[in-house]
């Protein structure tokens, strides 16, 4: 029977609200169908009460003056020695910092974390607590990616308080918890997945991170409706959000950081996911490049910024004859209406028409082109299989297309030049406002070529 002290309420994936009856929109963050199922104990009514019963003037805890309190950065942070998820934590890992990593089912979330904790078991002790897999499971896994096994310890738990009371006894320098989901407190009835178990959840195991100074990984699922408790409400509560994402059907894995309170949100890391584990691609252009076909109509390279670090991309594009009423229009890893304008620009502005023709573009290798910086490559590959004449192998070209059809100046045009020369492009189509500001002297191997509107780049297809 159940207990009449609890209540049932609704409370919304997205942002926590709490609701006494079920709303198909939450009046809170407006997402539609996110409100679930969950229940509560009343809290006491002293609890209640907050400061009623305050004496004046009395008081456990205290303050402590900022600048007393040590900080060495060297001390403060554990360096992974997996430098492309260093990069993404903002230089390691902070003590006392709780890492949510998402991302979806088998993306390869506690592939990830199994290697991270064999790269820092060299010098540092690691507890990974598994509510999903078996203790053995985690170890034919450990196994097939050759982690060193000597200092890691395994616990198959799902009590959060079980867990709270281990991590205070054994003392690790790292916790990872694979899955929050799967984790509950005895004393909160409703059942393990559910936003108040995992908030509580997260609350304690958080609250142990922060007192002993012990950094914490938590994998939370993400499925693609977000229906069950999504990590989305623990983003706030949590330091550091990381998303793990990749194409099933594609061998590269990006993580992102979504939310970083110690280090920038831009920087990505980049692996390839083997039988032997994640590989990182410490030279993503290079990789990405890798058997681009040659001489061939619809390819253009761009390059974008990912954080901090210039990656080289092959954009493709494919203009034919459509067989439907209304031409086909399609992208990945491009933004949808970003290239419809790009189409309208090349009708109005520079003649080309894609009337009754599909266009599909596809950026190779999953990445997504965001940056502006792209327009001109995207004009560049879509005209190119319309003409069907091919932009040559070792050319790049770089810029933001405006609605005249205008060529604009973009950020980091140097740093971009470099990397395109670094991986042995010969010619670069720039603005040709960024010229004056060029010092061609500093590209040797490199043809600067300006070009003020898209017509300009286009006359150069061969
Ligand atoms: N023997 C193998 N050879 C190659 N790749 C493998 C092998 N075993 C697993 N993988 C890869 O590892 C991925 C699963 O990794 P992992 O279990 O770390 O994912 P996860 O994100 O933790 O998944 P879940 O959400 O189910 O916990 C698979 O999708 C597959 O790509
Ligand atoms: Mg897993
Ligand atoms: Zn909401």
């Amino acid at each position: 029977m159940k207990d009449p002290k609890l209540k049932t309420v609704y409370v919304c994936t997205n942002c926590g609200e709490v609701s006494p009856r079920w709303m198909g929109k939450c009046p809170s963050c407006g997402s539609w169908n996110t409100m679930v199922e969950d229940v509560v104990t009343p809290e006491p009514a002293a609890a209640k009460a907050g400061g009623s019963a305050r004496r004046e003037g009395v008081t456990s805890i205290t303050a402590r003056r900022l600048s007393e309190i040590s900080t060495t950065e060297e001390k403060s942070r554990i360096l992974t020695g997996i430098s492309e998820l260093d990069r993404v934590l903002g230089g390691g890992i902070v003590l006392g910092g709780v890492v949510l990593l998402s991302g979806e089912p088998g993306v390869g979330k506690s592939t990830m974390l199994l290697q991270l904790c064999g790269a820092i078991s060299r010098q540092h002790s690691v507890l990974y607590v598994t509510g999903e897999e078996s203790v053995r499971q985690v170890k034919l896994r450990a196994a097939r990616l050759a982690v060193p096994q000597e200092n890691i310890f395994l616990a198959a738990e799902t009590d959060v308080d079980e867990i709270c009371g281990l991590i205070e006894q054994q003392k690790p320098d790292l916790v990872v918890i694979d899955s929050i989901q799967t984790m509950r407190c005895a004393d909160v009835s409703s059942s393990a997945g559910t936003v108040s178990q995992v908030k509580e959840s997260t609350a304690r195991l958080l609250a142990v991170a922060k007192t002993r100074e012990i950094p914490m990984f938590l994998v939370g699922h993400v499925n693609k409706d977000g229906a069950i408790a999504g990590p989305k409400v623990m983003e706030h509560i949590v330091d550091t959000v990381l998303y793990f994402e990749g194409d099933k059907m594609l061998p590269y894995r990006i993580l992102r950081a979504a939310k970083n309170r110690y280090g920038s949100t831009n920087e990505i890391g980049m692996f390839d996911m083997t039988g032997r584990g994640l590989a990182e691609i410490a030279n993503p252009s290079q990789q990405l490049l890798e058997g681009r076909p040659m001489g061939v109509s619809g390819n253009c390279v761009a390059c974008t910024i990912e954080g901090t670090r210039p990656i080289l991309s092959e954009i493709q594009a494919l203009a034919t004859k459509t067989n439907f009423p209304a031409p086909r229009r399609a992208s990945s890893g491009y933004d949808y209406n970003r290239m419809n304008l790009l189409i309208a620009v090349l009708e109005k502005r520079a003649g080309y028409f894609f009337g009754n023709l599909d266009v599909y573009v596809n950026i190779v290798g999953g990445l997504r082109l965001q940056e502006t910086a792209c327009d001109l490559p995207v004009c560049l590959s879509m005209v190119s299989s319309l003409l069907d004449r091919p932009v040559d192998d070792k050319t790049i070209a770089i810029g933001e297309v405006g609605l005249g059809g205008e060529v604009r100046s973009v950020p980091n045009l140097e740093l971009r030049l470099k990397e395109a020369e670094r991986i042995g492009f010969t010619t670069a189509i720039v603005p040709k406002h960024s010229l004056a500001h060029l010092d061609a002297a500093e590209f040797p191997k490199l043809k600067l070529v300006g070009a003020a509107y898209v017509q300009d780049a286009i006359r150069g297809l061969k």
